[in-house]
């Protein structure tokens, strides 16, 4: 297990998963899970850089664990943890935050975007937001983040922060670099798919989410926007509503571009809608079954918390205990 590189990822329980995290990510640690040792954290200290409902974002954080399990994820094989479970993060996200500059900081675009979007509420942890997630990498020694485009920057920031660090103690942490899964699903929403799929999409009709009715997802691809041909084929510059379609097909079908565009010749799009509708239902199905069964067995996702918290602390305190020493802390 220990000569396997080592895998780091997380998602924010601040909405609840849906169909592009699925197939974005979650789908891919699945595969990952068997040849890397794999490190999935559900990064709940994150998510309140953002005002979130307690009540909420406890059930989410404890659905999302449900959620892991049931796609694929052996916790047995896996370490599965709750960011806040295990101090560490908070404490080498503190000691980081005295090697990150204010300047880098203030270019990171994710920060931009949401000081934009929560102009009420700036704060400092949504500032120094990528020294925590600096932490989550660097604690494990990663060499691999799998993560969308959109979380490059924060790993490239990690990896400037870990140079720094080394820079001036020596060889402590490891440089991890983004992982490209080899089919890399982008999915966007079904009803202005110029934008990914997001949890945080006003428009509800836009996004499908893993535990969702098969009747709702049936709905949502009813109405997901095409254009104005008729056309299954594949253009993502001309055609975004059908070739998200065609993308989210493939995911679910394994079929290729080609053999849905000859499966839709001569057929209008309302057939193509159904059949994207219909395969996301059954891809869907087992996840959300199992799912729901772990989420009422609320014991038995206790004892995978506790035991992911304990095997993830046990190599995060390794570095942060090496970390310690090296900026001149008593050791205790
Ligand atoms: N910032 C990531 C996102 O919003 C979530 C995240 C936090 C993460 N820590 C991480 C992803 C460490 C990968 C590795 O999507």
């Amino acid at each position: 297990m220990d000569e396997k590189k080592v895998i780091f990822s997380g998602i924010q329980p601040s909405g609840d998963l849906t169909l592009g995290s699925y197939m974005g990510a979650i789908k891919n640690w699945v595969e990952l899970s068997e040849d890397y040792n794999c490190y999935y954290c559900i990064v709940d200290m994150h998510a309140i850089t953002v005002r979130q409902v307690p009540a909420d974002l406890r059930r989410r954080t404890l659905e999302q664990l449900a959620q892991y399990i049931a796609a694929g994820i052996d916790p047995t094989k896996n370490t599965i943890f709750i960011q806040s479970h295990v101090p560490a993060h908070a404490e080498l996200a503190w000691i980081l935050n005295c090697y990150t500059m204010f300047g880098e900081l203030s270019r990171m675009t994710q920060f931009k975007d949401k000081a934009a979007k929560n102009s009420d509420n700036i704060n400092a942890g949504l500032f120094t937001y990528p020294a925590l997630m600096a932490a989550d990498i660097l604690l494990y020694q990663a060499d691999l983040v799998p993560v969308g485009d959109d979380q490059r920057q924060h790993v490239e920031i990690t990896r400037d922060i870990a140079n720094r660090f080394n820079g001036i103690y020596g060889d402590v942490f490891k440089l991890p670099e983004v992982y490209n899964p080899k089919v890399g699903a982008r999915i966007m929403s079904l009803t202005s798919p110029e934008n990914k799929m997001s949890k945080s999409d006003k428009d509800k009709g836009g996004c499908i989410y893993i535990m969702q009715s098969p009747d709702d997802i049936m709905r949502c691809f009813k109405r997901a926007v095409t254009d104005s041909d008729t056309w299954v084929h594949y253009d993502p510059e001309n055609k975004k509503g059908v070739s998200n379609l065609m993308q989210i097909y493939a995911v679910a079908t394994g079929k290729s571009f080609e053999t849905i565009e000859s499966e839709f010749t001569g057929r209008g799009y309302g057939d193509f809608k159904t059949a994207v509708g219909e395969a996301v239902v059954e891809l869907l199905r087992p996840v959300r079954e199992k799912a729901s069964k772990l989420i009422a067995d609320k014991a038995y996702l206790e004892s995978v918390y506790k035991e992911g918290a304990e095997r993830a602390a046990y190599a995060a305190n390794k570095t942060l205990r090496k970390v310690y020493k090296k900026v001149g802390f008593v050791g205790k």
